[in-house]
Order: structure tokens, then sequence, then C-alpha cells
């Protein structure tokens, strides 16, 4: 394992930051078909940050969703517990992660996860998980 392969070490970011960061990173998008971008930027509980964007497919199911993509990102490089996530796009309105993310932050969240829905002007609205995903269908066996 080589060090600095990693997330970048940020240590606590507050939620405006995160958000600067995903609006940054939505730039990278790759979404030639719906010309929608979208960023997302996270923070682990152990301090690190990643980000993500929408990867869009020509066989359009193949897509791959912002928060997704960061997630993915975190837990491949064995980052499994998210303690905020911020969601960016182009929009005027807030931006609000889609159900698969939702059943996918789930899965991957700390106990008191902030997840937080931003608008192009950087205005956000911060959320607890069971605001968006109430009764979330979580880990059956319970192995970890
Ligand atoms: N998208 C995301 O990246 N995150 C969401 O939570 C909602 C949708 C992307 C997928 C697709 O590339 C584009 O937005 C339009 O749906």
């Amino acid at each position: 394992m080589v060090e600095g392969e990693f997330g970048r070490e940020v240590g606590d970011m507050d939620s405006r930051e995160l958000v600067k960061t995903a609006i940054d990173i939505k730039e990278k998008a790759y979404a030639p078909y719906s010309r929608f971008k979208v960023g997302a930027a996270l923070v682990t509980t152990s301090g690190r940050l990643y980000t993500g964007v929408n990867i869009e497919n020509a066989s359009f199911g193949a897509t791959n969703c912002a928060e997704r993509t960061a997630i993915f990102k975190a837990v491949s490089e064995g980052e499994t517990k998210i303690k905020a996530i911020a969601i960016a796009s182009d929009s005027d309105d807030f931006v609000y992660p889609c159900g698969i993310c939702r059943q996918v932050i789930a899965e991957f969240a700390s106990d008191d996860i902030i997840i937080i829905c931003s608008k192009n002007n950087g205005d956000f609205k911060e959320y607890t998980l069971e605001q968006l995903l109430p009764n979330a269908f979580t880990k059956i066996g319970g192995t970890e």
C-alpha cells in the first residue's frame, strides 16, 4: 500500500467547504447525453475526502451517479463510513440524491451522517438519512 494513494486527509470539513468541493468537481462530469452535470464530495469518519461525478454511457443504464462514484472510490480504498456527503449540480433548485444513491448512502452511512443538497449558487440544506430514506432496508444477516 502506497501512502498518498488514498483520499486526501482533510479532518473536519464544514458543509460549505464540502459543497464548494462538489461544485468544483462537477466540471469533471461525463454527461454528454443528459448534459446534467453532478458532483459529489464526501468526508469519511477517518477524515478523508473523496469526490465523484456522474459518468454516463451510450447504453444509458450503465450510467453511474456522482454520489455512487464518490462512495465507490472511498469503499475501494477501505473507507466504509461516511460522515457527510454533499451533492451539487448546475440547477437553480436543490439537487437530491436519487433513490438508488440513497440506498447506497444508507449502506455506508455513519450513525449521524449529514446529506448536504445544494443549488448552483452554493446555497445548501442539510438532511439526516432518516429524512431522505425513512425505514431504510439495511444490512441483512448482520455480517460486517
Ligand atoms: N444523477 C446523479 O449523478 N446523481 C443523482 O442523484 C441524480 C442523477 C445523474 C445521472 C445522470 O447522469 C444525470 O444525473 C441525469 O439523470
